[in-house]
């Protein structure tokens, strides 16, 4: 079982890793890493291109490419997940918004989010659907272009399809890669006015973002990963306030003083 003392919360974590770390081939990208998602937290992890922000998702998921290799502690929900293949992951709750957001672009909006709920519908449970109307609900604009193809969708409804497809699975821990990526301004308030929504539904959000700034200000704790490995952490008003972050992600050139923060 994982450490219970999480930094993050008191409530025993939904997602822990310890000493998780991911080489390809032979070539390191994760130094090992300690990171804990309590409950209905937004915990965020911001850093540079390259920084293996990705990776990191992608090896909690059980989704890393060929030539990745995860080792290390993995718990959800305090059950040992570090080897289950990724569709045991997805069943158990785990599920991931990859940067490339992954959308069948020739079938409309209200399909690609019933394949959302396939696993569900393949483990034979009564109503596998059950989240559409919640999901319409969050997203009214994909009810209003449900019958549209995907590939059509602007950048920010494909966002919000890819969202809404992984909340159909009915996540515990719902990881988003970038979801801000490539968006204007106006979209990214939305999406992470979403990521506040989700929240208050208790769904736990692991939030890899570029845009340190609006992941900040939404999210409950937060890592700084800096090539490979965690360079920063702390409740994520007390990282935003850091020196160190206010001039490398924010572009503060006179930050306030630091507090409760731990390097
Ligand atoms: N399949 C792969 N094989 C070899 N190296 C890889 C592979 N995927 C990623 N890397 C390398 O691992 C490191 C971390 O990449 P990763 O994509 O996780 O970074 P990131 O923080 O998500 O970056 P970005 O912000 O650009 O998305 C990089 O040096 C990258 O080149
Ligand atoms: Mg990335």
């Amino acid at each position: 079982m994982p450490d219970r003392s999480s930094p993050a919360a008191t409530a025993p974590p939904i997602l822990s890793l310890r000493g998780l770390f991911v080489r390809y081939g032979d070539v390191p990208a994760l130094s090992p890493l300690d990171l804990d998602v309590a409950p209905g937290q937004v915990v965020t992890v911001i850093g540079p291109n390259g920084a293996g922000k990705s990776t990191l998702l992608n090896a909690i998921g059980g989704a890393l490419p060929a030539n990745g290799q995860a080792q290390g502690g993995l718990w959800l929900a305090g059950q040992d997940v570090s080897r289950w293949p990724i569709e045991q992951r997805v069943g158990a709750g785990l599920c991931l918004v990859p940067e490339s957001r992954e959308l069948f672009g020739s079938m409309n909006v209200a399909d690609n989010l019933l394949l959302g709920s396939y696993r569900r519908h393949r483990r034979g449970e009564a109503n596998p659907g059950d989240q559409l109307d919640a999901v319409y609900a969050l997203f009214p604009r994909l009810l209003e272009r449900r019958s549209q193809a995907a590939a059509t969708l602007s950048g920010g409804e494909r966002q919000m399809l890819a969202i809404g497809r992984a909340l159909m699975a009915k996540p515990a821990v719902l990881m988003l890669d970038e979801p801000s990526l490539g968006l204007a301004p106006l979209i990214v308030r939305d999406i992470f006015a979403i990521v506040t929504r989700l929240k208050a539904l208790g769904v736990a959000v692991l939030l890899v973002e570029q845009n340190a700034r609006a992941a900040l200000r939404v999210a409950d704790w937060a890592y700084v990963l800096e090539t490979g490995a965690v360079s920063l952490q702390g409740p994520a008003a007390a990282v935003a306030s850091d020196p160190r972050v206010g001039a490398t992600y924010l572009g503060r050139s006179s930050p306030a003083a630091s507090a409760g923060v731990r390097p």
